[in-house]
C-alpha cells in the first residue's frame, strides 16, 4: 500500500481556556500524494492552527503527525519543511521588500545561516525572476510589494512558496480579498501546479463552489475536530446540516 504524504493521528494542541477544549481535538486524516484537497469549515474551527501544525509552528501536546514517512520533530522539521511551502492567510509577505526579495525568501529555508550571509547566489536570482515571470510579474520584480495590488500580491506570495519546488502547497484562503476575476485565475493556477506539476495541494476555502470545482475531496472541521472527510461534492450538505446546529 502506499505510504500517506502526510499522516495526522490524533493531533492534539494545547489546551485553549477560552474555548474550553483544545484547539485542535483528535484529528486524524490522511493525504496522498497527488490529491487536491479543501480545508472547510466555519470562522474559528482549526483550520489555519491545523496547517500550521503541518509545518511545526504549533506546538502538539498529543499525537503524531508523519510527512512522507518521517515523524515531525526538531531534528526532522528542517527536512519536512523544504517538501512543503505554505501560503499564509493574508499574504503574509514583507511589505518593505520588493516582489524578487520576498519571493527569494522563499529560499531562506532550504539554506544554512552562513549560505544567508553571503547573499543569493546568481542561480537563484534567476530562478526567482523566471517565477515571477511565469505569474505575469516579471515588470514588477523590482517594485516593492506594498504598491501592488492585493491579488499581484497573492501571485508574489505563491511564487515565494514555489521558489524551492515543493511536494507539497498549503494554502491558507489564498483568494482573500480579490475580485472574482483575480480568485478564478489563482484557483486556475493552483489547479495546473496540481495536474501539470504533480504538487499535492491542500487549501482552506470559504467558497463552497469552488471547493466542490476544484478540489476532489474536501475535510471539513467543527470545533477542533474532522466533521467530514471525503468527496467535496457532498459539501453543501454538511453546512446546511451544521447551519441547523
Ligand atoms: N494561540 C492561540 N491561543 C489561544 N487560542 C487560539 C490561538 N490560536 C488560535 N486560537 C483559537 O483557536 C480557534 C481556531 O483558530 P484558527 O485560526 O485555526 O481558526 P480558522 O478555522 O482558521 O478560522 P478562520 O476561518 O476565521 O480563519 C479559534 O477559536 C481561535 O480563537
Ligand atoms: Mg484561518
Amino acid at each position: 500500500m502506499n505510504q500517506p504524504l502526510i499522516d495526522c493521528q490524533n493531533l492534539e494542541t494545547a489546551f485553549a481556556k477560552s474555548l474550553n477544549r483544545p484547539i485542535l481535538d483528535q484529528i486524524s486524516c490522511t493525504i496522498n500524494r497527488g490529491e487536491f484537497v479543501a480545508l472547510l469549515g466555519l470562522n474559528g474551527a482549526g483550520k489555519s492552527t491545523l496547517l500550521r501544525s503541518l509545518v511545526g509552528l504549533v506546538p502538539i501536546n498529543n499525537g503524531n503527525i508523519y510527512i512522507n514517512g518521517v515523524a515531525m520533530s526538531k531534528q526532522t522539521l528542517p527536512k519536512i519543511r523544504s517538501d512543503m511551502a505554505m501560503l499564509f492567510q493574508g499574504g503574509g509577505l514583507i511589505r518593505q521588500l520588493t516582489a524578487i526579495e520576498n519571493v527569494l525568501c522563499g529560499c531562506l529555508a532550504c539554506k544554512t545561516p552562513w549560505q544567508t550571509l553571503l547573499g543569493f547566489p546568481k542561480n537563484d536570482r534567476r530562478r526567482a525572476l523566471e517565477i515571477l515571470d511565469r505569474f505575469g510579474l516579471k515588470d514588477k520584480a523590482y517594485q516593492k510589494t506594498a504598491q501592488l495590488s492585493g491579488g499581484q500580491q497573492q501571485r508574489v506570495a505563491i511564487a515565494r512558496a514555489l521558489i524551492q519546488s515543493p511536494q507539497i502547497l498549503l494554502a491558507d484562503e489564498p483568494t482573500t480579498g480579490l475580485d472574482v476575476i483575480a480568485s478564478r485565475q489563482l484557483m486556475e493556477t493552483l489547479s495546473e501546479l496540481h495536474s501539470v506539476n504533480g504538487m499535492t495541494i491542500v487549501t482552506v476555502l470559504h467558497d463552497l463552489a469552488m471547493a466542490e470545482k476544484y478540489a476532489q475531496r474536501a475535510i471539513v472541521l467543527d470545533a477542533g475536530r474532522v466533521i467530514y472527510d471525503g468527496s467535496s461534492s457532498k459539501v453543501q450538505a454538511v453546512f446546511s446540516d451544521l447551519n441547523a446546529v
